[in-house]
Order: C-alpha cells, then sequence, then structure tokens
C-alpha cells in the first residue's frame, strides 16, 4: 500500500471546506444533515418506510427488512411496478403533458418525449415483448445506443416482469456474448448503429456474430435507423413495426418488491464479469430518494446526466430514480466533444440546465481542452454539479467549481457501485464539501475504514472501505453465482467489503483512493486486470500475460499489459497493434491497453499467481513491499 499512501499523503493536505451559497440552502430538501442521519441511524426502517410511502404501492409491505445475514429483504410482502411510479403516477397527476427527456444527438437533432408519450411507448413495447412470448422472469439484453428507444425498452421489461440487462454499446461481440450467454436472454434488443465523432458505429453485425449458435436466443428486435429494412430472416424483428402493430396500453404488473428488476454486468477479480442483480422495491425507493436529495431536484429542474444507459449510473440517475422525481432530463448520444469542445456546454446555455452529473474523467478533459471552451456559454443556470465514477483530483474540483460552476454551484462528489446501486456516501447540497474526498455516509448508510482483519482504523490512515449494515439498493446475488455475492459479506467478515481504499477524516468525510483489488478503473470504466489477461491469452502469439492499471492524467488509469510469447514468435510493433486489435474485438475499444511490454519472465508466487502489486510497483519506480512468496 506504499504508492497509496504516498498519495494519501498529498490529499489529506486537502481541508479546506467549501460552504454551499445560501439560496442553495434555503430550498434545499435536506437541511440538517446531521440531525438527519443521527435520526436514521436510531430507526433504520422507518426511515426508508417514510421514504416509500411517497411512492405508490398496490400493496404495502408487511416488514420494511428482514436480514439474514448477508441476504436482505426490503419491504417485505410489498407490491409495486417501478414503472407505474416512473411514469403513470406522474400522468395521472399532472404530469402527462411535461417533458421527460430531451434527447440529443451529434448533429443537434433534438426530439422531445413527454411523461404521457412516454408511458405509451413503454406500454407498446411491453405488448410487443408479450406478443414475442415473454413472460415475468425472463431475460432481455439491450445493446442499444444512449436514446430514448433504448430507455423506453428498459421500462417495457420493467413493466411485465421481464429481467433486463442491458449492455453497453461500445462492448464487443465476445463481451456481448459472454453477457447473453450468462443471462440466457431469450430476446435480444439492438439498433442498426449508433453515431460516434460523426461516424457511424455498427451494432447489428455486432450481435448477428455474438448471438451464432445461441439457439435459446429466439428473437432480435432491431430498431432500423435509417428505414433501411430489416432483411436478416425470421428471427429479426423491426423494433417500429413491433411498436405499431401492438397496443398502447398495458396493465402493470404487481410485482412484489423482492422480484428481480435487472441485471447488470460488471468487471471483478475473475476473467468473468458478475451480473450484480437488483430487485424492484428497495432500488427503487433508494434511488429515488438520493435523486431526490442529492440533485436536489423541484419540479421545474432541468437535470442531465452524461452517462450512458449501458452503465449504473444511466439504470439509477437516467432512468429509475430520476424519472421517478418526475424532472425533464437532457438524454445524449455521442461524444461529449463532437463536433467540437463546446458541445456539452451548448447544452447547458440552451436547456437551462439546472443539475449537471458528470465524470473527473470528463472535466480533465475539458482542462485540457481549456476554460475558453465553457467561458463561451452562458452556464449560469447551474446550481449542482455531480461527480461520479472515481475519485475527483482537487485540482478537478477545483476547475469543475471555477469554470463550469462560476462559483456559484455546490459540488456533490457521490461514491457508490454497481452493487450499490444509488449513492452511498455524498455530501447533500447544504452541507460543506471537502475537494477530493466525497463526503458523509448516504442517511442509515454506515461505513468504516479498516485493515485486512476487520479492525477499525484511527483517522487519516488508509484501509478498506467496508459498508456495515444492509441498504434498500443493495445487489442481492450474483446471477447464477451466490458464492460470489456471498464473498462480499466474506471477505471481512460481517460487512459488506466495498473493493476500495479509502480514508476517514476526524470531521467523518470518506476519502476514496481507487480500488484495493485488481479492478482498473479506465475512464470512470470498471475493468479486470484478469479480464484483459485472458483476452489477450485468447491471442495465438500469447503464452501468457499480466495486467496493471498506470496513473494516467486524464482518463485516472491507464492499461498495461505485460506479455509472454509463446515460442518461436518474435515480438515486434506489428504484434502489439494486433494485440490490441484482438482485445478490442473480444472486449471492446474501453478494455485495450495503452502499452504492451514483452517480457521472458512474470513475477510469481510459488503457487504460481501472478504478483501484478509486483509489477506495478517496479513500472511506478516505487518500493515492491514484502516480496517474500516470489518464486525466485
Ligand atoms: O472505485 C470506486 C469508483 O468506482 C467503483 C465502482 O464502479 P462501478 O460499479 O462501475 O460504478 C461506477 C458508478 C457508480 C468504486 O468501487 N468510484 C465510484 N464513484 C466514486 C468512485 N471513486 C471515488 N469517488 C467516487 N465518487
Amino acid at each position: 500500500m506504499s504508492e497509496q499512501n504516498r498519495s494519501s499523503e498529498v490529499l489529506l493536505k486537502v481541508q479546506e471546506k467549501y460552504f454551499p451559497p445560501e439560496e442553495i440552502v434555503k430550498r434545499a430538501w435536506i437541511k440538517d444533515y446531521e440531525k438527519l442521519y443521527a435520526e436514521s441511524i436510531r430507526d433504520r426502517e422507518s426511515f426508508w418506510a417514510k421514504v416509500a410511502e411517497e411512492l405508490h404501492w398496490f400493496r404495502k409491505w408487511d416488514k420494511v427488512l428482514e436480514w439474514n445475514f448477508p441476504y436482505a429483504k426490503w419491504f417485505v410482502g410489498g407490491k409495486t411496478n417501478i414503472t407505474y411510479n416512473c411514469l403513470d403516477r406522474h400522468v395521472q397527476n399532472g404530469r402527462r403533458n411535461k417533458v421527460a427527456y430531451i434527447y440529443l444527438d451529434e448533429d443537434n437533432n433534438e426530439r422531445k418525449i413527454t411523461y404521457g408519450e412516454l408511458l405509451e411507448l413503454v406500454c407498446r413495447i411491453a405488448n410487443g415483448l408479450k406478443s414475442l412470448g415473454l413472460k415475468k422472469g425472463d431475460r432481455v439484453s439491450i445493446y442499444m445506443p444512449n436514446t430514448i428507444e433504448a430507455v423506453a425498452t428498459m421500462l417495457a421489461c420493467a413493466r411485465i416482469g421481464v429481467i433486463h440487462s442491458v449492455v453497453f454499446a461500445g462492448f464487443s461481440e465476445g463481451a456481448l456474448r459472454t453477457r447473453i450467454e450468462d443471462a440466457k436472454a431469450k430476446v435480444v434488443f439492438t439498433a442498426t448503429y449508433t453515431k460516434r465523432r460523426g461516424k457511424k458505429v455498427e451494432l447489428l453485425p455486432t450481435v448477428k456474430k455474438a448471438i451464432e449458435g445461441l439457439d435459446f436466443v429466439e428473437k432480435v428486435v432491431v430498431w432500423d435507423r435509417d428505414s433501411e429494412g430489416i432483411k436478416e430472416g425470421e428471427k429479426f424483428v423491426d423494433f417500429y413495426e413491433l411498436v405499431k402493430t401492438s397496443k398502447p396500453y398495458c396493465e402493470p404488473e404487481e410485482m412484489d418488491a423482492e422480484d428481480p428488476l435487472f441485471i447488470l454486468y460488471t468487471s471483478g477479480t475473475t476473467g468473468k464479469p458478475k451480473g450484480v442483480l437488483h430487485t424492484t422495491g428497495g432500488y427503487m425507493v433508494q434511488t429515488y430518494f438520493t435523486s431526490k436529495v442529492v440533485f436536489d431536484l423541484h419540479e421545474d429542474d432541468i437535470y442531465w446526466c452524461t452517462a450512458d444507459i449501458g452503465w449504473i449510473t444511466g439504470h439509477s440517475y437516467i432512468v429509475y430514480g430520476i424519472l421517478a422525481n418526475g424532472v425533464t432530463s437532457l438524454l445524449v448520444e455521442g461524444a461529449p466533444d463532437y463536433p467540437d469542445p463546446g458541445r456539452w456546454w451548448s447544452y447547458v446555455e440552451k436547456y437551462r440546465v439546472n443539475v449537471f452529473y458528470t465524470a473527473p474523467t470528463a472535466i480533465r478533459m475539458f482542462m485540457r481542452y481549456g476554460e475558453e471552451w465553457p467561458a463561451k456559454y452562458d452556464l449560469s443556470s447551474l446550481r449542482i454539479l455531480g461527480s461520479v465514477g472515481e475519485p475527483i483530483n482537487p485540482e478537478a474540483w477545483h476547475w469543475y467549481y471555477k469554470h463550469i460552476g462560476g462559483e456559484r454551484c455546490v459540488i456533490v462528489d457521490t461514491w457508490w457501485q454497481t452493487e450499490t446501486g444509488s449513492h452511498m456516501i455524498t455530501t447533500v447540497p447544504s452541507y460543506p464539501a471537502k475537494p477530493g474526498k466525497a463526503g458523509k455516509p448516504m442517511f442509515t448508510v454506515e461505513v468504516d475504514v479498516v485493515d485486512k482483519d476487520g479492525n477499525p482504523l484511527p483517522p487519516n490512515t488508509v484501509g478498506f472501505l467496508v459498508i456495515k449494515t444492509p441498504w434498500p439498493s443493495m445487489l442481492r446475488t450474483c446471477w447464477g453465482e451466490p458464492e460470489r455475492y456471498e464473498k462480499y459479506w466474506k471477505t471481512i467478515e460481517g460487512v459488506y467489503f466495498a473493493g476500495d481504499l479509502a480514508s476517514i477524516d476526524e470531521e467523518g468525510y470518506v476519502m476514496i483512493l481507487g480500488r484495493a483489488d485488481d479492478v482498473i478503473n479506465v475512464a470512470g470504466h470498471r475493468i479486470g486486470t484478469m479480464e484483459v489477461e485472458s483476452a489477450l491469452v485468447d491471442h495465438p502469439s500469447v503464452a501468457e500475460a499480466a495486467v496493471i492499471g498506470k496513473p494516467h492524467e486524464v482518463k485516472g488509469e491507464s492499461i498495461k499489459a505485460f506479455v509472454i510469447l509463446r515460442k518461436g514468435v518474435e515480438p515486434s510493433e506489428k504484434l502489439v497493434e494486433e494485440l490490441k486489435d484482438h482485445v478490442k474485438k473480444v472486449l471492446g475499444p474501453i478494455a485495450v491497453p495503452e502499452e504492451i511490454e514483452f517480457v521472458e519472465k512474470l513475477p510469481k508466487t510459488r503457487s504460481g499467481k501472478i504478483m501484478r502489486r509486483v509489477l506495478k510497483a517496479k513500472e511506478l519506480g516505487l518500493d515492491v513491499g514484502d516480496v517474500s512468496t516470489l518464486e525466485d
């Protein structure tokens, strides 16, 4: 941990506090964080029951929490439907003609959809799903760009209890296939293409390759974006044909609070991604509540989360939590800096965005382009700025605060994970923020920083971040792999092991330092070292591979691979390119190593495990630490 300690020394010096402007405190839902937090800890169940009462239930729960370590059930016996809360509830209460999403593509083509229209589209797709023979509990994979069609498809699944598994449309055929196969998806939704940096990125051919030989995939529903006609054969169905020929209303399925809502695959320490499973009631309640109080959403707000629906941030804070609050959101497809680095800021100006949620990697990219880009636009509508996905370094924090927020805004640095479903550590807008520190635990959440045996560490000491008690939007299991789920609660017996390194200061502010395990965070994307290693070893020239994360100025971390070639294969620049292409094909562009070094040997323990820690320390010129288990 020597390298982490060094970086923490620098960060620990950062103790300055930023107090929110009075106008923000005045309108904030939460005025006194400390008081409410203390109350929430005294009685967790009443706290969440009160929140849940703000939403619609077909049948009220009998019990708020049933905790049978390490398995939790929330709102036991309650019946609800998340789409009813995201759509019908608003349509019936005066928001029928309110815009739910303003969608924009790279050419600035705009499409608005109201809550009333979105409900109808969702119902039509849901009826379409039924006509394809799908029933509650079946799985559907969604491999679509960040568009209204994709959001509506997610909601359509939730409408009838079909479990969706969204796969980020930047993944390639190998990654897509693994996820379709693991979930045994009966139907796959896709689009003919997405557009990025002015270029078409074909999606349908990828799906066709990914499902080759997977007989359980009964249909592929294709959104034919240029109406060219789907000529792929019987298995392929035209999205808008299905929409048009289906009825405009579909009764929402009465879902048990613990019925599965979706699977979302994420990287862990093995080569195979984990299918994180979220269920209906608890996820709905906590995403609704955190959206409301962390982003301090009010009726007329224009909200924009720049994430993609392929990640948990998109699920919770573009779709479910945000729609449950009935506000208007921007939904944007394509690159942030195309056609020029003013794209995002021009939207903030044009749509008078009030709440803006993005990742530190994007902020650092814009820092490089220079403040002249945001300076061209009127960003005075902004009130709250959010950050997510990786630690925000104080320099980026200050740039965001000054050049985007005009020194008038509040920054909320939200720490959470695919597994946690919603925000777990952050400051709320009325509470002072410290640059570089995520802040305080969300209501009812108790966190700690401990050593490997679970002993709490003194303030400002780096250790493992753990969560001590269950929370409503926690993952319920890993799809088909309960042992992987149990590992979260058994790595350090009795508490949830987040996999992050952190420290807590004297005032209780949590600072996150990065992953403690073999997971790399490249531009906010979670990539398992083993996944990349498996992809490399899959190439005929590679005998062995080891992958590490290296600090990167913009992306936070970048991937470096050490490769041992098979006998007789000569290292060359051409081979480096070939290996990069191979990883791109198997996993996708986000997982491609920036550097590949050919080596003769890899440091291993006597039992044969690659010591990535040693490789990393050597690469960064740091102390290699304890190497007593090293083979030679
Ligand atoms: O290391 C933490 C980092 O992202 C990991 C979770 O990644 P994922 O499941 O893909 O979800 C990302 C979006 C919620 C965490 O284990 N992380 C996330 N948010 C922050 C963060 N690190 C520091 N500060 C954050 N605000």
